[in-house]
């Protein structure tokens, strides 16, 4: 025993996996428009909208800046190379990025892309159109459409998978971190500020996979199957005298009128109405039919098209080079700053310490100052803001916003 010491101590200080960042942002110096490129050749200039370098109008430190949309109704197209290329491979995926909608979004994206591309990443174009690897974060158009997206690029589909449940996304004015975690294992998970909103397995969140099961080819519904649940009661018997009863009969109270006269106006009858007795076409009484076993169900077997593949997670098999953002906003005034990529949720932990919780405290004091300073004199903004929560209809179809 005494000489397996050394032997154990070795494996349990085994040397930790060494995380890697790929990318790292924070925008706090004038240098970063080296760094970033804006998309010219995607769409018209008249439609694209300019990028302010800014702290905001509430934060903890004004010198911490991020880069913000600044005109309404414009389309927004951003993209950085970074540092190194991520390969999915035996690690995770972490994309970690802050966003802070000072101007109540009612319609627009706010959503990051990781990328493929390479050296032939083309800059200029690069819009909705472009090929992804990643689309995360929120997307918010109207009061019933708000979600942070989470989209997957899959090579052997050449698709782009939507997430098939709802994520929910933050719509305050202040910042808020948003991380996804993509992981090797073929699970993920999406944080807002640290706080897990969705987990799970990328099989049954995505449509990855065929179905594990289909109807049975070979199992159709028997001929003599009842569908009917009810039925007449065999018991029940028309009363005798039933069909005698007319619907209508002559009116009782009705009289001939004293200028009636027979032989210019013909036999006078009085006006029909009707029967008080009269109780409709006779229907027996309906009970539960002995014979009904309920709805035919298909029979289900394993479906021969299905088949696991433990490489659902690789969405950047052939190696992402990029981040970009590239948006559509009705009223502007998203704010983005703090991204990281890298392969270690520790890592993006240790970055969202130094960024996002050091700063949220204090940008929430100025922005309740804010606030409070805006209230006397802000009847007429209340009704600015209404108008524009009534865009909230605004269809973002066709928007560029491909899937
Ligand atoms: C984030 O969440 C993890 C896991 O729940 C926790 O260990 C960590 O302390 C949290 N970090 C912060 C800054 O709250």
């Amino acid at each position: 025993m005494k000489f397996a010491f050394p032997a154990v101590l070795a494996a349990t200080c085994a040397v930790p996996a060494v995380a890697e960042v790929f990318f790292k942002e924070q925008f706090n110096d004038d240098a970063w428009t080296t760094r970033w490129t804006e998309s010219t050749k995607w769409k018209p200039k008249s439609e694209m909208g300019t990028w302010k370098h800014t702290a905001g109008q509430w934060y903890a430190d004004e010198s911490d800046k991020g880069i913000q949309t600044s005109e309404d109704a414009r389309f927004y197209g951003i993209s950085a190379k970074m540092d190194s290329t991520f390969t999915s491979g035996e690690k995770p995926l972490v994309i970690q990025y802050s966003v802070k909608h000072e101007q109540q979004l009612d319609c627009g994206g706010a959503y990051i892309k990781l990328l493929p591309g390479g050296d032939d990443f083309d800059t200029a174009k690069f819009g909705g159109e472009t090929e992804y690897a990643v689309m995360f974060g929120p997307d918010i158009c109207g009061s019933s459409n708000k979600r942070t997206h989470v989209i997957l690029h899959y090579d052997k589909k050449s698709d782009n998978l939507l997430i098939n449940r709802e994520v929910s996304t933050e719509t305050d004015d202040v910042t808020h971190l948003y991380t996804l975690i993509v992981n090797p294992d073929n699970t993920f998970q999406v944080l807002i500020d640290n706080k897990s909103v969705r987990k799970g397995s990328l099989d049954e969140e995505f449509d990855f996979l065929a179905e594990k099961e289909i109807k049975d080819p070979d199992a159709s519904k028997p001929a003599d199957w009842v569908d009917e649940a009810k039925m007449a009661d065999p018991e029940d018997k028309k009363p005798d005298g039933w069909d005698d009863i007319p619907a209508e009969i002559p009116d009782p109270d009705a009289e001939k009128p004293d200028d009636w006269d027979d032989e210019d106006d013909g036999e006078w009858e009085p006006p029909m109405m009707d029967n008080p007795d009269y109780k409709g076409e006779w229907k027996p009484k309906m009970i539960d039919n002995p014979d009904y076993k309920g709805p035919w169900e298909h029979p289900m077997i394993p479906n021969p098209e299905y088949k696991y593949d433990d490489d659902m997670y690789k969405v950047c098999s052939k190696g992402c080079t990029h981040v970009g953002f590239e948006l559509w906003q009705v009223k502007t005034g998203t704010l983005f700053d703090d991204i990281i990529v890298t392969d270690s949720v520790e890592e993006a932990e240790a970055f969202a310490q130094e960024t996002f919780f050091k700063k949220k405290d204090g940008e929430k004091t100025m922005y309740d100052e804010h606030m409070a300073s805006q209230e006397p004199e802000d009847a007429g903004d209340d009704d600015y803001m209404g108008d524009m929560g009534d865009m909230g209809d605004f269809d973002m179809g066709g928007m560029g916003d491909e899937f």
